[in-house]
């Protein structure tokens, strides 16, 4: 028997290690951190009952098998002892206050109620305990935004009274953030706790992750991927943050340390990349060389403190201001150091290329219009431990502007506007100066227009299967010659959610979605969320992983590529071949409610945490989508609010990190976000689908909608307008119920025969998407060729076992017919019912019941799965929108007098009314 490849164990020891590394410690007044072996631990705040290991929506719906928070973590541990009067305090309060989920989708509150902490007791318990610990929590997520208000950003009067007196009383206090996105710091002043760190949400493991940073078993290496600025108000974009029609993009390239290092230093509390460590290191620059290619660094960096500890260098470029104007500090390389010990020293070589410092010319005031440029000045490189570092590596004179890539107009606004740009004052500084943004000098339909496809004569069914193509019996021409307009265009959509040809409770389901598409030899690709790890509604078990916030701030790229090798493990254990994450929206405000499933404010960052994501997974072949492509700022009217940017803000800051993913990683799904960009819907923009992504970056793989997006121009926007999804080269709607039945009402079919949208397009999506699946894992399976690892995958146990939160007795008697009282049934998020039907008669015995949703989101996903004895047997997923009743009919055979049902609700939102189980022979 060979090795287990799939081990859970494995795969939790690199999660608590990123958790681990991920930790930023802000602020650790006389080496209050590590704790001492004996101390006795006073731990204050709820989140010790409800760690936060992710936000909530689709990012979050992880199913995992267990949670370890931090109160149990410490628990474990013998080292420790956590004070019982205030557990005591703490557990029987909590029985009156259970965690309130709120009504469904989106609606989870962003905190939870605290206890209330008097002077007295905060001082009977620090009388009898060494220090306290202080958690607070906060959640947030898709289609809910973080709100500048107590509760969200700001901390509550509960909070602040638990600091006000645990600060009071105790000599050591240490503060832990379970949250998912930076908030408000200015309490940090007022209260002065000794120590203060971001421990984000970390998934399952999280709770581990911080024991080993209080205990010292690792030494905190994590350095914060944002800036923290004083006030919500100093963030350039708070200002448009969460327009209802439009989000304007007036900051420019000028967000987070971009804006702050420039033009405002002094409203920054902790700087981007700052973080503490129990040890201190020195930073040199060992040497400096400009090659024909970019510059090289050597880098040295020596231990110089007490115990062992890990380093991130981070090197930084001031380019000169030309005739562009720029941020006074890019980050242009990073690296850690191993664990070096005391003393040590570990030499890193950073490498920059020209590209990465050249500037995007929207406007030809240097000559080169619509190219990145590196313009005329001198460069100076900074090397140390933040953004503020000091030590010059070197500089580099550029004597002319040098055009370094001529590219064509793209995605440039149609709206005119004034946007930021840096006026130097006498003394060198930089004050806030505006200027008009180039707009758009042509449509992007007439340049879709004049790029169509050459159309592939259609010759019916020759027999090709898709086989064929990879065994070079036919070309993918010919194959896809046999392809019907019918076949056409069901295969541009995907099915889903919850699609009973998939992996059950995943996201959808694409490629071989109908019988012919099916018998033409091509697969039926499966894609699940999400960010935080497999999300599968059916209620099957998956690893929660530390959140995006959380990772970028490890900058330890090697450990994110070890950890998603396992999650690639893990997606083809599920028979799931692209994960839909990661996402890679930019922090451009900390009030975005998904922030905690991306990475960073810097698109290098963000661009080299995706990498490695994917790079982890391409191990096992199995992939991840970049998404949202792009900027998705916001989750305020997420499906209709347009961003309006300049070209440069768009192509140096959003478009960056998808850019180093596809050109990196070979990234090869990407998703289109919600919203309009200058003037056209992500998933109907051709110069963001077809033009930059395909024909300037190589990109090779499938372009997917979100769920139920729309598509067109921003003022006449329909999720039916799947013609101008198509022309713009995103080969995926998704999903539909059934793309044969065309049960979205899409209007291919009829902008066909009208012309609109032209065979040559969707033969080119169909391409797109039979190449795609050809490589994927699902392809070698159906064809059972080089498939050993589904194979040993398969043979593996899963090692779960079933829960259920409610039992419900069902007896079918003598009048063939019983009704469950549905008040009886659990509809909460994860509630398992499980109802015991018993009956007289063998025979077959029909389930009618009548469900809807009730959400406050029309994008609310809200799944249902019924299983009757183990096997999985029907998936419900509503939407917000389907408010109506429904029918459901099943029908179950009964022979040994009892069966169970199950039914697993992923999530709040539905109800259900006149269920009944009939006798029907
Ligand atoms: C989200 C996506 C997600 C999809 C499928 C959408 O609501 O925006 O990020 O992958 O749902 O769950």
């Amino acid at each position: 028997m060979s090795k287990k490849l799939f081990e859970t164990n494995k795969f939790a020891a690199v999660a608590r290690r990123a958790v681990a590394e991920g930790i930023v410690l802000l602020k650790n007044d006389n080496d209050v951190l590590p704790l001492k072996e004996g101390t006795n631990i006073a731990l204050f705040g709820r989140s010790q009952f409800n760690y936060y290991k992710s936000g909530t929506g689709s990012g979050g719906m992880v199913n995992t098998k267990y949670v370890i928070g931090v109160r149990e973590a410490l628990l474990k541990d013998e080292r420790f002892t956590v004070n019982e009067e205030l557990k005591k305090e703490y557990d029987e309060w909590i029985k009156d206050n259970p965690f309130d989920a709120g009504a469904g989708w989106a609606s989870e509150p962003w905190f939870q109620k605290e206890m209330p902490v008097s002077k007295e007791l905060a001082q009977r318990i620090a009388a009898v305990s060494d220090v306290a610990v202080i958690l607070i929590g906060r959640t947030a997520g898709e289609d809910q935004d973080n709100s500048n208000a107590k509760g969200s950003y700001l901390l509550t009067d509960e909070e602040e009274q638990i600091l006000t007196n645990v600060t009071a009383a105790f000599e050591k206090t240490v503060v832990l953030l379970n949250v998912g996105n930076t908030i408000d710091m200015k309490w940090v002043k007022k209260y002065n706790p000794s120590a203060v760190a971001y421990i984000w949400q970390g998934g399952q493991e999280g709770g581990l992750g911080v024991l080993d940073v209080i205990s010292g078993d690792v030494n905190p290496s994590g350095r914060l991927a944002d800036t923290i600025a004083e006030d919500i108000k100093d963030y350039p974009s708070t200002k448009n943050f969460a327009g209802k029609e439009f989000n304007i993009q007036q900051e420019d390239i000028y967000v987070g340390y971009r804006y702050f290092e420039t033009f405002a230093k002094d409203k920054v509390l902790y700087p981007f990349g700052y973080g503490l460590s129990y040890t201190s290191f020195d930073i040199e620059a060992d040497s400096f060389e400009k090659t024909d290619e970019g510059v090289i660094v050597k880098a040295v960096v020596t231990n110089t403190g007490k115990i062992k500890g890990q380093q991130v260098v981070q090197l930084y470029v001031s380019k000169p201001q030309g005739v562009l104007g720029n941020p006074s500090r890019e980050l242009v390389a990073f690296a850690k150091t191993k664990e070096l010990e005391k003393g040590e020293k570990e030499e890193i070589i950073l490498t920059v290329t020209d590209y990465q410092l050249s500037s995007y010319d929207d406007c030809g005031a240097t000559g080169y219009k619509n190219a990145y440029v590196m313009q005329k000045g001198t460069y100076t490189f900074y090397l140390g431990e933040n953004v503020r570092c000091k030590t010059v590596a070197g500089t580099i004179e550029n004597d002319e502007n040098k055009l370094i890539k001529q590219l064509t107009q793209c995605l440039a606004p149609i709206k005119e506007f004034e946007r930021l740009r840096p006026v130097q004052r006498q003394d060198g500084s930089f004050e806030e100066g505006f200027e008009s943004v180039p707009t758009a000098v042509s449509s992007q339909d007439e340049k879709r227009n004049s790029n169509i496809p050459e159309e592939i004569k259609q010759e019916g069914d020759k027999g090709y299967k898709l086989i064929d193509v990879l065994d070079n019996k036919c070309s993918m021409d010919e194959f896809i010659s046999q392809l019907s307009d019918e076949e056409l265009c069901c295969i541009v959509r995907g099915e889903g959610m919850s699609s009973p040809k998939v992996t059950p409770g995943c996201g959808g389901a694409f490629g071989g979605v109908t019988d012919s598409l099916l018998e033409k030899g091509i697969p039926i690709g499966c894609c699940s969320d999400g960010p935080s790890g497999i999300r599968m509604d059916s209620g099957k078990k998956a690893f929660a992983m530390p959140n995006g916030a959380c990772l970028a701030s490890a900058w330890n790229l090697e450990l994110t590529k070890e950890l998603y090798n396992w999650e690639g493990l893990e997606l083809r254990k599920n028979k799931i071949d692209v994960l839909l994450g990661p996402g890679m929206n930019l922090h451009r405000n900390p009030l975005n409610g998904r922030n905690f499933e991306y990475f960073s404010e810097d698109p290098y960052v963000t661009g080299k945490n995706a990498a490695a994501q994917l790079e982890g997974m391409h191990k096992y072949n199995v992939t991840g989508t970049i998404k949202h492509f792009a900027l998705n700022t916001q989750e305020t009217g997420r499906h209709t609010v347009e961003h309006i940017a300049s070209e440069r803000a768009i192509r140096e800051l959003y478009l960056k990190g998808f850019e180093i993913a596809v050109k990196e990683a070979g990234a090869h799904a990407v998703m289109t976000t919600y919203g309009p960009v200058n003037g056209y819907y992500s998933s109907s923009s051709y110069d963001l689908v077809t033009e930059i992504l395909r024909n300037e970056w190589g990109f090779k793989g499938v372009v997917m909608t979100d769920w139920w997006a729309k598509g067109g121009k921003t003022q006449s926007g329909d999720t039916k307008d799947m013609a101008s999804i198509v022309r713009a080269q995103n080969d995926l709607y998704m999903v539909a119920t059934s793309a044969i039945d065309n049960s979205n009402k899409d209007n291919l079919e009829e902008e066909l025969k009208k012309g609109n949208v032209k065979r040559a397009e969707l033969q080119r999506c169909a391409k797109n998407i039979c190449r795609f699946v050809m490589e994927k894992p699902v392809f070698n399976r159906y064809i059972e060729r080089d498939n050993e690892i589904d194979l040993q995958l398969a043979n593996e146990a899963d090692d779960e076992e079933l829960v259920f939160d409610n039992l419900i007795d069902c007896r079918v008697g003598n009048s063939g017919v019983a009704s469950i009282d549905s008040s009886e049934i659990k509809t909460g998020r994860n509630c398992s019912n499980l109802i015991s039907v018993s009956f007289i008669e063998r025979g077959n015995y029909k389930l009618n019941m009548k469900v809807r949703a009730n959400a406050s989101s029309k994008l609310a996903q809200i799944p249902l799965s019924i299983y009757k004895d183990k096997e999985l047997v029907k998936m419900i997923t509503l939407t917000g929108e389907d408010d109506k009743w429904q029918d459901i009919e099943l029908m179950f055979n009964g022979c040994f007098m009892t069966f169970f049902l199950n039914f697993y609700f992923a999530q709040d939102g539905m109800e259900i009314k006149d269920l009944t189980i009939r006798y029907c022979k």
